[in-house]
């Protein structure tokens, strides 16, 4: 690893041509221009003196070397300077790059085209930082519209990188969280442009290597190391330009953002560094609130939770009922081949699906006897009061809709939206044969529980009408399945 301290700025070209000129040419011309106008006039009226030659006859030459200096050197000289300074007090004052005439075949010449090639450089210099503030304008446009959206904060901090390594012209880029238990900095995201391989695992300690010692010390770094201590595994070149600046919140490290260049592209300068940082401190606060609102939302859905659990002891029939629905749901998407976010999104919604019966009055929800039309409608609410309180946790986002469509009828005839067929999603219309079938097998205020097999001819009944066919067909499986188990473990003597 070595640091490099920014060397002075190196001898422009430009500065050196215009000291030869200033040295050289124009002092001769000067001296030229000094000798035609006063020395040869001396000289001639000091040979006239000597030789006694009449003062009208010597005027002609004293007055002809001091006109020809002056009109033949000096003038030119001096106007040419004059247009020179005038043009560029006229391109100072103004915004367009415009060049100076460069016709001249002498030092003035030289001297503006000096000058035009200052102005094309200013010109490009320019240019590229306008579209570096593009480029700029264009990231923390994208970084904005990324921190707004509810991806979540790894698509928000893989754009970051993605873009921030991009507009710093780098090949490589990570960002790397400290680990407070083990002191040591994780891998979170990486990016390179080409395939150049990052270890998503790849740990270093704080203090060791540049990265470890940007988090560790909490203050920004360039120079050079291996791409591999930033945790890049096939980079070309032994050691890589890079810059790290370090993620801190309230003076605190919490990590390092780093960015690489190939050996031998350009190193990284203070500009680069003040834009990283500048995009480090938004990502620092933006990994801050993240973490806030993920402890918010586990405190509201523990919550939640113990609320589904609350409901469930209001009513001694249904204890346990919404456990029950979460595993028979499971099962069912189980033995549909669902792939496992669904299987979690399955149980989830079952343990939720009735969590909106807390908005519903005691004397409706306990009462014994059937409901009257105008109880029903209360009741028929609670999907919607479900979904009100399921909808704000972020990561409960798919069980939303099966909360709230779990009373949909597959003929279209159930509530709340009377939604039909394959409109129903696929979890509610598993949710609701679940449902049913626990709410079979098990007592009510108004019956006693029917058996499996009652329970297996309601659902075979209820197939294409109130609920799904090919749900029930998986659920029958999953049933015959169980009794295939524990008529083979009663056979065996074990419990199944
Ligand atoms: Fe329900």
């Amino acid at each position: 690893m070595h640091s490099r301290v920014a060397s002075p700025a190196q001898t422009h070209p430009e500065a050196k041509a215009l000291s030869s000129l200033k040295e050289a040419r124009l002092e001769a011309k000067l001296t030229l221009a000094f000798g035609f106008m006063s020395f040869i006039p001396i000289l001639l009226v000091v040979w006239a003196m000597m030789y006694a030659i009449p003062l009208r006859i010597a005027i002609y030459p004293i007055v002809l070397s001091a006109f020809g200096g002056y009109f033949l050197i000096a003038r030119p000289m001096i106007h040419s300077v004059l247009k020179v300074i005038e043009r560029i007090r006229t391109l100072s004052s103004s915004h367009s790059f415009e060049l100076v005439d460069t016709d001249e075949h002498n030092e003035i010449g030289e001297l503006a085209r000096s000058f035009n090639r200052i102005t094309q450089e200013l010109e490009h210099k320019i240019d590229e930082l306008e579209s570096s503030r593009e480029l700029v304008k264009k990231l923390l446009s994208r970084i904005g519209t990324a921190m707004n959206s509810y991806e979540g904060i790894d698509n928000l901090l893989n754009l970051v990188i993605e873009n921030t390594a991009a507009a710093l012209e780098a090949r490589m880029g990570s960002l790397m969280l400290v680990d407070g238990e083990k002191q040591e900095l994780a891998m979170k995201t990486a990016w390179s442009s080409n395939g150049l391989a990052a270890d998503p695992h790849f740990r270093v300690k704080l203090g060791e290597g540049v990265v470890g010692w940007v988090a560790k010390e909490g203050r920004a770094m360039r120079g050079t190391c291996k791409a591999s201590s930033a945790g890049f595994a096939n980079s070309r070149s032994e050691e890589d330009e890079v810059l790290s600046v370090p993620l801190k919140l309230r003076d605190h490290p919490i990590g390092a953002i780093t960015v690489l260049r190939e050996q031998g592209a350009r190193a990284f300068v203070e500009d680069d560094e003040m834009l990283l940082a500048s995009i480090g401190s938004q990502v620092a606060v933006a990994i801050e609130n993240y973490r806030l609102n993920l402890d918010v939302e586990r405190t509201y859905l523990e919550t939640i939770m113990a609320l589904a659990l609350a409901v469930e002891a209001k009513d001694p029939y249904s204890a346990g009922h919404s456990k029950r629905v979460g595993f028979y749901a499971t099962k069912i998407g189980e033995q549909m081949g669902l792939d496992q976010e669904m299987l979690r999104t399955l149980n989830d919604a079952g343990v939720l699906h009735d969590i909106g019966k807390i908005g519903i009055k005691d004397e409706i929800l306990l009462k014994a006897t059937p409901l009257t039309p105008d109880e029903q409608k209360v009741m028929q609410q609670h999907p919607i009061i479900g979904e009100a309180i399921v909808k704000p946790v972020r990561s409960l986002g798919k069980v939303v809709s099966l909360v709230r469509h779990h009373h949909e009828r597959f003929d279209g005839g159930g509530y709340p939206s009377g939604l039909k067929g394959e409109a129903i999603p696929l979890g509610a219309r598993i949710l609701a044969v679940a449902d049913t079938y626990d709410a079979i097998v098990t007592d009510r205020p108004y019956r006693k529980r029917l058996s499996v097999d009652q329970a297996k001819a309601e659902l075979t009944r209820c197939a294409g009408a109130q609920h799904d066919p090919v749900v029930i067909e998986a659920f029958l499986k999953v049933l015959a399945e169980k009794e295939t188990r524990l008529s083979a473990a009663k056979d065996a003597g074990h419990p199944a």
